[in-house]
């Protein structure tokens, strides 16, 4: 009896495999979109060329750190060289044109913590922030985009969690929850952490990629080509890491005293960062030590109400993958 039950558990787990890796299959946004954005984003540089001549358009984000699915809005960073730049002045400037050139819902958010302007191509419906000189996010996309490229495995998860996070309603930082960037370094995290390690942590390896943003030192491991197969030697399969993620972070995170830093790959305590106290609006009730900006808490948005709403989706989600005949229908119904 014994054999039959370890053997029903065994197509239970390809069972579920195989959900997952259809979910995240058909989240893939198809080639054809990417290149829709690409010549949307030519196109928007042209237009804006006009009136700055130097300037120059970059992706971020989703839609340049290969975490994004079908039809997300896309990320974009207007770079000017002048240092001096009068962003809230730029930016009401680009909206003016934008509108002129026929796009649609265009508005200039002045004064939000990352100031934008919004818009929507009627042609072909992509909707887009652009954001100016946020070279540091240029940065983070690059590294996101590089650790993706080490393990299909760090791709087929944050896809699961950002799907779940979304459907469930946890995804929005303007309601104390995470965003989507802090989601995919607590997977990272994850895969760094697991034994055999699945990624590696390339900050702490040879310098091979380095700039300075703001007086920041980005610096890391870039030659990912030669990475490839790190993480054979483990062979759990995406329903066994999305079970130990979920239970890792409603059973065994140490929330009162632990960091998690994508930096150095492993855990660092809130008293060394000095994140045990709230300071302003900064509680540090979940900390993700951002891995250029390290003063930057991404748990700094989630208070003491969301982080009871966090917890319990992640032990919802822990206990579903335990005990539920169908797990896939419930861990993703909508809240
Ligand atoms: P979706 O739009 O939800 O698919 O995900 P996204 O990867 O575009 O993430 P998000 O909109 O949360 O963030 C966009 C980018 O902003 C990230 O990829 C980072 O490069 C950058 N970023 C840097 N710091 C922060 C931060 O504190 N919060 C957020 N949300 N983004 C940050
Ligand atoms: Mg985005």
């Amino acid at each position: 009896r014994m054999l039959k039950k370890q053997m029903q558990c065994c197509l239970d787990i390809d069972r579920l495999n195989a959900a997952f890796l259809a979910i995240y299959e058909s989240l893939i946004p198809p080639e054809e979109e990417k290149m829709k954005q690409e010549l949307f984003l030519m196109s928007l540089e042209k237009l804006i060329n006009k009136e700055w001549p130097q300037a120059r358009l970059y992706l971020y984000g989703s839609c340049a750190n290969s975490f994004g699915v079908s039809k997300s809005d896309i990320d974009v960073c207007l770079a000017i060289e002048d240092a001096e730049v009068n962003k809230p002045e730029v930016l009401l400037k680009l909206a003016d044109i934008l509108q002129s050139d026929n796009l649609q819902n265009v508005q200039a958010l002045t004064r939000a913590r990352v100031p934008i302007v919004k818009l929507m191509d009627p042609v072909t419906g992509i909707s887009c922030d652009i954001c100016i000189n946020n070279v540091l996010a240029v940065v983070n996309t690059k590294l996101l985009r590089d650790y993706a490229q080490i393990d299909v495995r760090l791709r087929q998860l944050a896809f699961i969690v950002k799907h779940w996070a979304k459907s469930r309603g946890v995804n929005a930082t303007y309601q104390g929850t995470l965003s989507s960037y802090a989601y995919v370094l607590m997977c990272i995290h994850f895969l760094q952490q697991r034994r055999p390690a699945i990624l590696p942590c390339l900050q702490e390896m040879r310098t091979t990629y380095s700039v300075t943003v703001d007086d920041i030192q980005c610096a890391y491991f870039h030659q990912v080509e030669k990475l490839r197969g790190f993480g054979s030697r483990n062979k759990e399969t995406i329903a066994g890491l999305v079970w130990a993620f979920f239970n890792y972070w409603a059973y065994s995170h140490d929330y009162t005293n632990a960091v998690i830093s994508v930096r150095i790959g492993s855990i660092l305590s809130k008293h060394e960062k000095e994140w045990t106290r709230r300071i302003g609006n900064d509680r540090h009730l979940i900390c993700i030590e951002d891995p250029f900006e390290i003063s930057h808490d991404l748990g700094r948005v989630v208070d003491k109400f969301s982080i009871k709403v966090l917890r319990e989706e992640f032990e919802r989600a822990a206990d579903i993958l335990q005990y539920d005949p169908n797990p896939c229908a419930t861990l993703f119904e909508p809240y």
